[in-house]
């Protein structure tokens, strides 16, 4: 599916009327089946008011890194930096977190709420340097419907 049409489906589960926790399950079924290159699917948010990221929703093989401290990893440099972080090769990185030895790329795009950094999406790839600007564009749209959530209770 192409992700234009994918945009539209993520606006129909935001606005279902199942629970947050259901609709961000739901966004990581839809994105990991329809995008090949989307081979595990998570979010993480902040951790009430610890410098730290909790694991929530996910598909994809079980992390043992489900809490995360802010500037560890990919996503703990997220938590702190507030920019989206493409990684084609996970090897070039020293600050990086494994999850596998299959996984060869990553993405992670903070979700913004009221102005703050409140949590990411955060993607896994098999694949070698499979993100374009698509791929950020599409899961900025993705963060910013999450972040339309009340969000309350999840972490
Ligand atoms: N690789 C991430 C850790 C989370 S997993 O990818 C699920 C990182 O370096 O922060």
């Amino acid at each position: 599916m192409q992700l234009k049409q994918l945009e539209l489906k993520v606006s129909q589960i935001i606005e279902g009327k199942v629970s947050d926790n259901q609709k961000l399950d739901a966004i990581c079924s839809l994105l990991q089946n329809e995008v090949p290159h989307y081979n595990w699917v998570g979010f993480y948010f902040v951790n009430g008011d610890k410098k730290e990221l909790k694991l929530t929703n996910f598909v994809g093989k079980p992390t043992e890194h489900t809490v995360i401290p802010f500037g560890k990893g990919i996503c703990g440099q997220v938590a702190v930096s507030n920019q989206n972080f493409v990684v084609q090769d996970v090897t070039e990185q020293d600050n990086y977190i494994s999850c596998g030895i299959d996984v060869k790329s990553e993405v992670v795009i903070p979700i913004f709420k009221n102005g703050k950094n409140i949590g990411q999406i955060d993607i896994d790839s098999h694949h070698s340097s499979p993100f374009s600007e698509e791929d950020e564009r599409f899961l900025e749209f993705v963060c910013s419907k999450v972040a339309q959530l009340d969000l309350v209770h999840l972490v």
